[in-house]
């Protein structure tokens, strides 16, 4: 058996998306759902980087069983120290501590030459080796760095005592033959790497990470880096869902290859980080997106009715989608509301929860006939009916049109003040934020604004995510309804007690 490692960097490196800012609660539920799927490690974030990271790694650590958690850190002493006080409490700690190797890194960012980075790399791994045992090294650009130089810094780091070393691709340069060629080299002319965990992190520039990292498997690798949906830098990193997904579908080229990931909770994965960044996946993405598992075409249709292997390599079910056929709705009891987030994977709910989430689909069923899949696993992973408490809450709206003129009123409790705002606008959200931003006449900017439906019906929830700007800083506000500028309205207030809580 080839046991391969899941190390899931959704939290660090998938953090790095632009526009996505997590708070420590989110990261925490992201963290659990990372758990539940089954990750083997979870990078939580960067402590040095900031004192909110630092809180959400504490956080994680504290609450995170079985799966290992780690920090990132630059390979220097008060990086390292920042990064071990923040996994302390983590019941399996790592320390993931990198520098640059490549010429273009050496001359430009660092300013050092090798000799100077082979010190720096045995120092740091001594360094954080004598905090955790569990320490992994990563020659950051890796992929455009000299072999021959690899070789010599992974073996310092190995000799230092390095248990897992991280070839990266950073900038996502390389090809699936070139990456084959490079984790094969390494494995032959590094000494002591027979004794260690290779593992690899691929970017997603030419759109080839899961391509790269499958290779790195092929070539010898047993851990790879990936964020679920494949979000991180610029086009991202290589896509959890996928490269689990391949590895276990196409059993005929892995054979003996196991991961430890429970296959069924990618999609509600899938959909919480979705949910929480802000960040959804485009309709046609492998094993996640909106039509991987829909057929189009009358003779796909014809061949999925008389045998679903015609057309489909997996079972949806497998990756935690369409997993009964029971559509709930405002008859619908307690034990078929249960059974179905058991179906979905969705459980280890304690009895307080499950009646606030039931609460919470019965008020959804009273707006909605059928209360899809979706739904559920949306009213779930984002606590829909969750209002971020603070300086703002919505009293009531009320929108009107005459002569092609568009008009909101609102009223809204400010610090338990009532206060009533009227603007038009080109259209029911332009006018209701205009009201709001009349009240409160303050200088943030409305950075982004997203509308979707969840489902497919009329009478589909809407999904609204809002980003506000302030001093550089950004503010994300969620909100869902079947009353889509009550969403919106809602995710804006929401933003904006984000921005005063700060
Ligand atoms: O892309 C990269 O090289 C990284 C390292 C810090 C592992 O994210
Ligand atoms: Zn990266």
């Amino acid at each position: 058996m080839k046991h391969i490692k899941i190390f899931d960097t959704t939290l660090r490196d998938g953090e790095q998306t632009p526009r996505v800012n997590l708070n420590a609660k989110e990261k925490l539920r992201i963290a659990k759902q990372l758990e539940s799927l089954g990750v083997d490690v979870i990078e939580a974030g960067f402590a040095a980087a900031s004192p909110g990271d630092f809180s959400a790694i504490q956080l994680i650590a504290e609450n995170i069983k079985n799966s290992t958690v780690t920090s990132l850190a630059r390979a220097v002493k008060s990086d390292i120290e920042v990064a071990a006080e923040a996994i302390k409490k983590a019941t399996k700690p790592r320390i993931h501590t990198f520098i640059a190797t490549s010429p273009v890194h050496r001359e430009f960012k660092l300013k050092m030459t090798k000799e100077e980075i082979l010190k720096s790399v045995d120092e740091m791994v001594r360094y954080a080796k004598s905090f955790v045992e569990d320490v992994e090294f990563s020659a950051e650009d890796a992929m455009r760095t000299e072999k021959e130089y690899l070789v010599e810094v992974y073996e310092t780091a190995i000799k230092a005592g390095a248990t897992t070393i991280n070839i990266p691709d950073t900038v996502g340069y390389r090809t699936p033959d070139e990456m084959y060629e490079t984790i094969k080299y390494l494995k032959d002319n590094i000494k002591g790497i027979e004794n260690i965990d290779i593992s690899v992190h691929c970017h997603n520039d030419l759109g080839l990470a899961v391509a790269n990292s499958i290779a790195a498997v092929e070539a010898g690798a047993t851990q790879i880096e990936c964020t679920v949906n494949g979000i991180g830098e610029r086009a991202g990193n290589t896509s959890l869902e996928e490269v689990v997904m391949i590895l276990k579908t196409r059993k005929d080229l892995f054979e003996g290859y196991t991961t430890n990931i429970d296959t069924k909770q990618i999609y509600p994965a899938s959909k919480l980080v979705s949910l929480l960044t802000g960040v959804t996946t485009q309709p046609n993405k492998a094993i996640v997106g909106a039509n991987a598992f829909s057929h189009e075409s009358g003779i796909h249709q014809h061949g999925v009715l008389a045998n679903p292997e015609t057309y489909e390599i997996m079972k949806p079910e497998t990756v935690g989608r369409n997993v009964d056929s029971l559509v709930l709705g405002k008859l619908s009891g307690k034990h078929a509301f249960i059974d179905k987030l058991n179906n979905l994977g969705l459980s280890g709910f304690d009895d307080k929860k499950i009646e606030q989430l039931f609460a919470e689909f019965k008020n959804l069923a009273d707006r909605k006939k059928y209360v899809l899949d979706d739904d559920i696993i949306s009213l779930v992973s984002g606590d829909a009916a969750e209002v971020v408490k603070g300086r703002l809450s919505l009293e009531q709206f009320e929108i009107s049109r005459k002569d092609s003129k568009t008009k909101a009123e609102i009223n809204i409790l400010l610090d338990g003040e009532k206060e009533v705002s009227a603007s038009y606008g080109s259209g029911p959200v332009d006018a209701s934020y205009k009201a709001i931003n009349r009240i409160l006449n303050d200088n943030f900017v409305l950075e982004e604004y997203k509308l979707e439906s969840i489902t497919g019906d009329t009478d589909a929830q809407a999904q609204v995510v809002v980003i506000i700007e302030k001093n550089g800083k950004r503010y994300i506000g969620r909100a869902q309804s079947t009353d889509i500028v009550e969403a919106s309205i809602k995710a804006y207030i929401n933003a904006l007690n984000r921005l005063y809580q700060n």
